[in-house]
């Protein structure tokens, strides 16, 4: 038996199978795109730790800055002892975050913290308590974020009872999704059915749905939700999460729709590896909560909040946002022309920069969703050296989520043994 495969029985022994795991590997190293398991065996990462090394696998820059806090203090507690890295980030986020009106910003570690705080921040300032979320929506795995999901494997079954004064509504656009005018209808007519207007103090959306299956959300349906928020005195939350930090080709991918939401929750690739979450919004409602509202004891860890300042520093250094945009036009080019040139089982090629997806059908006209084929794609990529994730509702999207600071010749090496391995697959 291998070490992998022992290690995997120790797994099974000791951990519960409800902690997913979407691949067999054991890691043993990572190096900006690619990851070595225990075996010596190298991958190819078009996943990043679920979107969270935009800037790569240990980042030279990122783990300096990393090490250096270390070296001084790992952890004081922001409550207890204060410290200027926390300071400086709040600033940086308020400062790079679209809309230039006066913001704060305030640090947890994961992002359903974040989520969960942007609501308790929003029901504070507003005095009311329903919040709105979408079909399809991701917003973690806490009680209130599985609330607000949309998704309900493997996220939400069995879970239940969630919190109460959560709705949702059918998410429009793209592949799957109903047309704007049903969306906004449908909120038109849960405003007369369940909720009265005045009772919501927020509406929260990705700018594109991740788990649900890479789909962005149309400008004009966000800039409809703007309004439609103003005139209610509602809050629109941008859940950036997934799609901060340059992946989508623009620093937050809110800025595609030339809206200014008034909060944002960020975390992934905010901290290029390190766990740290962050809310950003107009003062006035951030500062709604009374002190000692609002924190925790981990909450804006000391080396994630150095390794923050140094992620975003590599970000604008290296240009990560045009980066972005080439790489995921390149991926999109790459899977059409799969798409055009005999694979049926592509029914839709779709994404925002570098937050690329493709859709597997059994057929195009009926637009059947194969979770079948992804998985069996999954396993495939992973046997010739290549980290996939699907995405999805249906559980037949493959989405792509490479580093930004990928060579030409990793994401050419990597797109060549996903067609490869699809091309196995259906045989
Ligand atoms: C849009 C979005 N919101 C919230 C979350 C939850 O973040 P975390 O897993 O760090 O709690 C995720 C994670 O995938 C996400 O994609």
């Amino acid at each position: 038996m291998n070490l992998s495969s022992a290690l995997k029985d120790r797994r099974n022994q000791a951990i519960p199978q409800g902690v997913g795991n979407l691949s067999s590997i054991f890691a043993q190293r990572a190096e900006n795109s690619e990851i070595w398991d225990v075996e010596g065996k190298r991958y190819i990462d078009f996943a990043s730790g679920i979107a969270v090394v935009n800037t790569g696998h240990g980042n030279p820059k990122v783990l300096a800055a990393a090490k250096e806090q270390m070296d001084r203090f790992t952890h004081t507690c922001f409550h207890v002892a204060m410290y200027d890295s926390y300071v400086e980030l709040a600033e940086k986020l308020n400062e790079i975050t679209p809309g230039d009106h006066k913001k704060k910003s305030m640090l947890v570690t994961t992002g359903a913290e974040a989520v969960e705080n942007a609501i308790k921040i929003a029901r504070s300032y507003t005095g009311r308590p329903a919040v709105i979320a979408f079909n399809g929506a991701f917003h973690g795995r806490t009680l209130l974020g599985m609330g607000l999901t949309g998704k309900v494997m493997p996220y939400k079954k069995g879970f239940a009872p969630f919190p109460s004064e959560l709705y949702h509504v059918p998410f429009p656009g793209g592949y799957r999704g109903c047309e704007i005018d049903e969306s906004l209808a449908a909120l038109d007519d849960l405003f007369r059915s369940e909720v009265d207007p005045s009772r919501v103090a927020a509406l929260i959306i990705e700018p594109v749905q991740g788990e649900g299956g890479f789909n962005p959300t149309p400008p004009a349906f966000m800039q409809a939700l703007r309004k439609i928020c103003d005139e209610h005195g509602i809050l629109l939350i941008c859940d950036e999460i997934q799609t901060g930090f340059a992946r989508t080709g623009k620093m937050f991918a809110t800025e595609h729709a030339d809206v200014i939401p008034d909060m944002m929750t960020l975390a992934k690739s905010l901290a290029g590896g390190f766990p740290l979450s962050a809310v950003v919004g107009r003062a006035e409602i951030m500062d709604a909560p009374h002190p000692g509202g609002l924190g925790g004891t981990y909450a804006g860890f000391p080396p994630a909040c150095a390794a923050a300042l140094a992620a975003i520093e590599v970000i604008e250094e290296e240009k990560l946002c045009d980066r972005a945009q080439v790489i995921g036009d390149h991926i999109q080019d790459r899977f059409k022309a799969m798409a055009a040139d005999g694979f049926e089982c592509i029914g839709d090629v779709r994404g925002l920069g570098a937050m690329v997806a493709m859709e597997l059908v059994k057929d195009r006209d009926q637009k059947t969703p194969d979770a079948d084929l992804t998985k069996a794609l999954l396993g495939e990529a992973e046997k010739r050296g290549l980290i996939l994730l699907s995405c999805g509702t249906h559980g037949n999207v493959v989405r792509v989520l490479v580093p930004l600071t990928v060579s030409d010749e990793v994401l050419n090496e990597g797109l060549d043994i996903l067609e490869q391995a699809l091309k196995t697959v259906i045989g």
